[in-house]
């Protein structure tokens, strides 16, 4: 246990210091700093060196719906709204476009159980009044000429779009320094002190101790074990493996228009010719090895859905850890303890849900309360001692 009650002081104190220096941590230090407070943004590591640099960078409230999780629908659909205008905010100060698109997604059925499940999740999109439109063979055909022709039927979604992750994450980081908000790497926590309850210094492996009034900790996968945070604060996140591999093609001649999807494997083009294949989706603890069983598996969908990806150059493979939580909702809000906050257990929606989560925690950082569909994801639904329940 690390958390105790705190006696010494120094002079250096920020209004929040977050740790985790990925899309989730950097974008709540952009929307803190956009509200006028002052951040330090920590990590370990490298900014981005976490689940960021494996994320896919769908933005896919409607390909990725699922059955029975109607409040994580709520709060995809709100946050890819937000999208144009977060991305706008950082391009206008670190000056690059950030390659932001909605590029639409087409997920495809490849024989009749596919097929039949394919509608199943259609239903449920109508029901839910999103976007989506049921396309035969020869329609989706002629939208993606590539597409195996063995199809049984598609679904077209025109409102899903894509970033690359290494792309906003260089951005942010642009933008942050733009706007003198320091981001330290190679920095790890070791404790939060709190006196009297209510968060106020922060303790490093280097031996420094910095003074804040929050803490906001948003160091994914990690913040399910992470020593640094106390017993009553921890979320019950867990690792959840995903291994993707990246292809490289002739941007001149893109290999597909939209996100390609089938039951088992996603493609995501990137402008420069890149493809994105993913994810496996694996519980190993936190072992994050590639192995040749999940790149067979990839590579074996990826060219049963687009046949044409054996013509395209292998750039790399690699693996990262999702932050699974028990009900596939994010965990993000206050703690029982005054000033620390979580920002974490995102799943397959991180990169997605980062401007929805800045604008939650910056709101409660600031002393207001989290409503709408983020109310769903307060870290209380997991601490006994606020739900009365057992965990
Ligand atoms: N959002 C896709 C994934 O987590 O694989």
């Amino acid at each position: 246990m690390n958390s105790i009650d705190s006696d010494r002081t120094s002079d250096n104190t920020y209004d929040a210091i977050v740790a985790g220096a990925g899309v989730i941590g950097l974008a709540i230090a952009w929307e803190l700093n956009s509200q006028g407070a002052s951040v330090l943004v920590v990590d370990r590591d490298r900014p981005g060196a976490g689940t960021t640099s494996v994320a896919a960078g769908m933005l896919a409230p409607t390909g990725e719906l699922d059955f029975g999780e109607p409040a994580l629908l709520e709060m995809n659909t709100i946050s890819a709204g937000m999208y144009p205008e977060f991305v706008a905010s950082v391009e206008r100060v670190c000056g690059g476009m950030l390659g932001y698109q909605r590029v639409g997604g087409l997920h495809v059925a490849l024989d009749r159980d596919e097929a039949a499940e394919l509608r199943r999740v259609h239903d449920l999109q109508i029901e839910s009044g999103l976007r989506a439109d049921w396309l035969g063979p020869g329609a989706a055909r002629e939208l993606e000429q590539g597409v195996s022709p063995t199809l049984t039927g598609a679904v077209l979604i025109e409102d899903d779009g894509a970033i690359d992750p290494r792309v906003l994450t260089a951005g942010l980081l642009e933008a942050l320094e733009k706007e003198s908000v320091e981001v330290r790497v190679g920095t790890e926590v070791t404790a939060v002190r709190h006196r009297h309850g209510q968060v106020d210094a922060v303790e490093f492996k280097n031996g420094d101790r910095i003074n804040t009034r929050a803490f906001v900790a948003a160091v994914g996968a990690e913040s399910g074990r992470a020593e640094w945070i106390p017993d009553e604060a921890r979320p019950p996140v867990r690792p959840v493996k995903g291994q993707i591999i990246e292809l490289k093609g002739n941007p001149a001649e893109p290999i597909c228009q939209r996100i390609l999807a089938s039951e088992r494997v996603y493609l995501v083009p990137r402008r420069d010719g890149r493809l994105i294949v993913g994810a496996t989706v694996e519980e190993r603890g936190f072992d994050s090895e590639v192995t040749a069983g999940g790149l067979h598996e990839l590579l074996r969908e990826a060219y049963r859905l687009l046949p044409d990806v054996s013509e395209l150059a292998f750039l790399n493979a690699v693996a990262g850890l999702r932050p699974g939580t028990p009900d596939n909702l994010p965990v993000v809000g206050p703690t029982s303890i005054d000033g620390f906050f979580l920002a974490t257990g995102h799943y397959r929606n991180g990169i997605l849900l980062a401007p929805i989560t800045a604008r939650a925690i910056a709101d409660v950082v600031s002393g207001g309360e989290i409503c709408g569909p983020m109310s769903a994801a307060s870290p209380a639904r997991f601490d006994p001692a606020r739900t009365g329940a057992s965990r």
